[in-house]
């Protein structure tokens, strides 16, 4: 069937906290160098399904298939060598650490040997090539030239960048962005949106965003969740105009969402 065409294809994935459906069924397909979007009110279930995908959630029933192989519960220990990589929602950099030490620690499977070694000075052959890719990652983000910068020093925007570069710098296959774009300016927005579009050529993409215009933009394919259900699915255009995601929009508080659809 379609098993080898999609990178990530999720199927009848349901997740309960206590009483609560958090995913209720939900079904996503990504195919390889795609953007796809995923949106929703508040508290509609976005996160839970990217922690599902991570490995740090664990599905009640379901499937999650990643590159033609069921990997219903993943340990978030094998997302790297799978080649998926993702961004939190916020930044969650390491205080302690340069920029660039911060970029260094998202590069391996085996992340905290590396940085245990590095931190001793016991660096190994890997240690220079791993520096290189994580200047490579910084460059691609925009943030090379905040490579020795301690997180503290950085602008909300920069860190943001920075978080990129972290993800990117395992050169991910698939790559999970939970919303990017929160609390930049249209600037920085308009940015990103290229910086997406370039990454397309290398994997494929999947947001969390609810920043309307720039979901518009990046995306081939818009998922819509609602109370835990995927409520629509297709472009953009077709999505914002489905009667059941103009009514999920409307019955929320619209300043959470940056827009109506
Ligand atoms: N670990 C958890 N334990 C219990 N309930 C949880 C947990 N994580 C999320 N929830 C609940 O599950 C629902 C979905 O939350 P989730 O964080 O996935 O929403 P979201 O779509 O990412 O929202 P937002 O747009 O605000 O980030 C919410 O009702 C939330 O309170
Ligand atoms: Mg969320």
């Amino acid at each position: 069937m379609d098993k080898n065409e999609n990178i990530l294809s999720i199927k009848n994935l349901t997740i309960n906290f206590g009483g609560l459906k958090a995913l209720d069924d939900v079904f996503l397909d990504i195919a390889p160098n795609q953007v796809v979007a995923l949106i929703g009110p508040n508290g509609a279930g976005k996160t839970t399904l990217f922690n599902a995908i991570s490995g740090l959630v664990k599905p009640d029933s379901g499937d999650i298939s990643y590159d033609g192989k069921s990997i219903k519960w993943p340990k978030p220990s094998q997302l790297a060598k799978y080649g998926i990589a993702r961004t939190l929602q916020g930044v969650g950099l390491y205080s302690g650490l340069t920029v660039l030490e911060n970029v260094m620690m998202g590069a391996d499977k085996h992340r905290n040997s590396y940085f245990i070694k590095d931190m001793l000075g016991l660096s190994s052959s890997n240690e220079s090539s791993l520096k290189d890719r994580a200047m490579d990652a910084l460059a691609w983000a925009g943030a090379a030239h905040l490579s020795d910068l301690s997180p503290s020093e950085l602008t909300y925007p920069d860190s943001k960048r920075v978080a990129m570069a972290r993800a990117l710098v395992m050169q991910p296959k698939l790559l999970l962005l939970d919303e990017p774009a929160a609390g930049l300016g249209q600037d920085e927005i308009d940015t990103l949106a290229k910086l997406i579009k370039d990454l397309k050529r290398k994997c494929a993409i999947l947001i969390v965003e609810h920043h309307v215009d720039f979901v518009s933009h990046i995306s081939d394919e818009v998922y819509v969740l609602n109370f835990g259900k995927v409520i629509a699915s297709g472009s953009f255009e077709t999505v914002k105009r489905d009667p059941a995601v103009v009514a999920a929009y409307l019955g929320t508080d619209s300043s959470n969402h940056g827009g109506q659809l």
